[in-house]
């Protein structure tokens, strides 16, 4: 579907109030496959592939957070929703959610951020991760799959499920050097959203995978007293993709928080 400049490609299933579910990086829509299917038997899933992703179309250069947020802004409106939506985001996603938030608030009645960050990168990670776009438009996206899958994955999922791993290394593999390029440089320079956290009133889950070494524990549970209505959950055995690791326990938190507050 074209929005502004660019054809989204996302999933849809299911019908009554929309979950707006963003993925990762270096992933696509696709992470969501354990939430999409099951969740929709109670919600309006929505699952896009960013700017750069997946199905979607690429935009090379920089694409900051705040463009994927109005991105998603225009898909709404074009899907006709104009209803305050739950917006769930991993790790790139949950940067993403943040932005939206900010720029489109009164579009936001939930938010389930899942192992994700407030802060921004310190001037030396955002300088290994210019370097890594560089080297991606260069060599391609294949080198990104060594450097992220042992820190996407807890030990136990890829000893576990392999065939999980497999794809996502799949996944990995086809990416397109410009989308991802763009994205890194994105992330590098998107802004702390720590100062933010207070002021975000509505009702938050935050979910993190007890192994997750990208956003650990500590850090999203400091996130999660910062937010004045936040419920923290821990999904065991799970590393930085926890609802792909294990949607079970994923989707049960979701499905808990969700009737609890709306
Ligand atoms: C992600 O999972 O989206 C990335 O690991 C985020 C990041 O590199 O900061």
């Amino acid at each position: 579907m074209m929005i502004d400049d660019v054809d989204l490609n996302f999933a849809e299933r299911g019908a009554g109030r929309p979950l707006l579910l963003v993925h990762a990086f270096p992933l696509d829509h696709r992470m969501w496959r354990g939430q999409v299917e099951d969740l929709s038997e109670e919600y309006r899933v929505i699952a896009p592939d960013l700017r750069g992703f997946g199905g979607s179309g690429v935009t090379a250069g920089t694409v900051a957070m705040e463009r994927f947020a109005d991105d998603l802004a225009g898909l709404l409106d074009r899907l006709g929703i104009d209803e305050p939506i739950a917006m769930g985001g991993l790790s790139m996603g949950g940067y993403v959610a943040w932005q939206f938030w900010r720029r489109h608030a009164r579009r936001v009645s939930h938010l389930i951020l899942c192992d994700t960050r407030a802060a921004a990168d310190s001037e030396e990670a955002a300088r290994q991760r210019c370097e890594l776009a560089d080297q991606v438009e260069e060599q391609g996206a294949p080198i990104l799959v060594p450097r992220m899958i042992p820190r996407l994955f807890s030990e136990k999922t890829r000893r576990q499920q392999t065939a999980l791993v497999q794809a996502a290394e799949q996944v990995i593999r086809q990416g397109s050097p410009a989308g991802l390029a763009a994205a890194l440089r994105g992330m590098a320079k998107r802004v702390d959203a720590t100062c933010w956290l207070r002021e975000i009133d509505v009702p938050a889950l935050v979910l993190c995978g007890h192994e997750d070494v990208i956003s650990p524990v500590s850090e999203m549970q400091a996130i999660a007293d910062a937010m004045p209505r936040a419920e923290f959950v821990v999904i065991p055995g799970c590393g930085h993709l926890a609802p792909l690791e294990d949607p079970v326990h994923t989707n049960k938190a979701i499905r808990a928080f969700l009737k609890a507050t709306w």
